[in-house]
C-alpha cells in the first residue's frame, strides 16, 4: 500500500497504515486516518493472505482458496452450467484445482464489484484458461470482467477487475497458474501441508 501511493516504506509509516472496512465489508486503506489514493482488495484463507493493490479506479477484487475436494453439492448449488459441465469433463486429480479455481474467481470478481456474495453464484460464469487468464460473466455487468490466476503452495489464488485492459500482476510470490503445455498435472504442490478445514 505504501508502495502504491508513494510513501516511504520505512517501519514508522508501515505500522500507522490500516485496512478498515466499507459499510459493505470492502477493505478501505488508510494512513493516519485519512482515506489513501489506492484500492485494496483482501482474501484471507488456512493461514494465507492475499493481498491486491491497485490505483484508484483499478477496481481489484482478489481471493485464495486451499485447492481441496468440493462436494458435488457445493458444485451444483454454487457453479453455473457451463464449470459444471468442466469439471465433469477434467480428471479426478484435477477436479479440486477447478472446482476451486471456479470458486476463487467468482469470489474475486463480486468483491471488485464491491458484491460479495449477495448474488446467486450460478448466474456468475467463470471461463479459465490454461495461460493463468480467466473472464467472468456477470448479469449486472454489461461486459465480462478479466483475471488471472495462479497456484502457490497447495493454495490457488486468483485476481480480478472489471477495468477494461487492467489485468492484474502475479503476486509477489505466487507461482504461475498453469505449464506450457496445460493445467499443471496435480494439485498439491509437493511438500505443502493440509490446512485445517474450516
Ligand atoms: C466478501 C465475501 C465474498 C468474502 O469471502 P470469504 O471467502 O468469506 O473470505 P475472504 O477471506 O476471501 O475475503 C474476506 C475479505 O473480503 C473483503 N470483503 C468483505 N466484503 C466485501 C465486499 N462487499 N466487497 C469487497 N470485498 C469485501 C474484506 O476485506 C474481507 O476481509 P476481512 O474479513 O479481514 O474484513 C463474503 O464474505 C461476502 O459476500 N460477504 C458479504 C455478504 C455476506 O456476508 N453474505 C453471507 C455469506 S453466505
Amino acid at each position: 500500500m505504501a508502495r502504491a501511493c508513494g510513501l516511504p516504506e520505512r517501519i514508522e509509516v508501515l505500522s500507522q497504515l490500516e485496512l478498515r472496512a466499507d459499510p459493505r465489508g470492502a477493505p478501505l486503506p488508510v494512513h493516519r486516518g485519512r482515506r489513501l489514493a489506492c484500492e485494496v482488495s483482501l482474501s484471507h484463507r488456512a493461514g494465507a493472505v492475499l493481498c491486491l493493490v491497485g490505483a484508484v479506479g483499478s477496481r481489484p477484487g482478489c481471493d485464495i482458496e486451499w485447492v481441496e475436494p468440493r462436494s458435488a453439492a457445493f458444485e451444483r448449488c454454487f457453479l453455473a452450467d457451463l464449470e459444471q459441465r468442466r469439471l465433469a469433463a477434467v480428471s479426478d486429480a484435477l477436479r479440486p484445482l477447478e472446482a476451486n479455481l471456479s470458486w476463487s474467481a467468482k469470489e474475486s470478481a463480486l468483491k471488485a464489484l464491491r458484491i460479495g456474495l449477495d448474488l446467486d453464484t450460478r448466474k456468475v460464469v467463470v471461463d479459465s484458461s490454461s495461460d493463468g487468464r480467466f473472464t467472468v460473466s456477470l448479469p449486472v455487468e454489461a461486459s465480462p470482467l478479466h483475471g488471472r490466476w495462479g497456484m502457490h503452495a497447495g493454495f490457488v489464488w486468483t485476481a480480478a477487475s472489471p477495468r477494461p485492459g487492467w489485468i492484474p500482476a502475479a503476486p509477489e510470490g505466487g507461482d504461475v497458474g498453469s505449464t506450457a503445455t496445460g493445467r499443471p498435472t496435480q494439485c498439491a504442490v509437493p511438500g505443502a501441508t493440509s490446512p485445517a478445514r474450516v
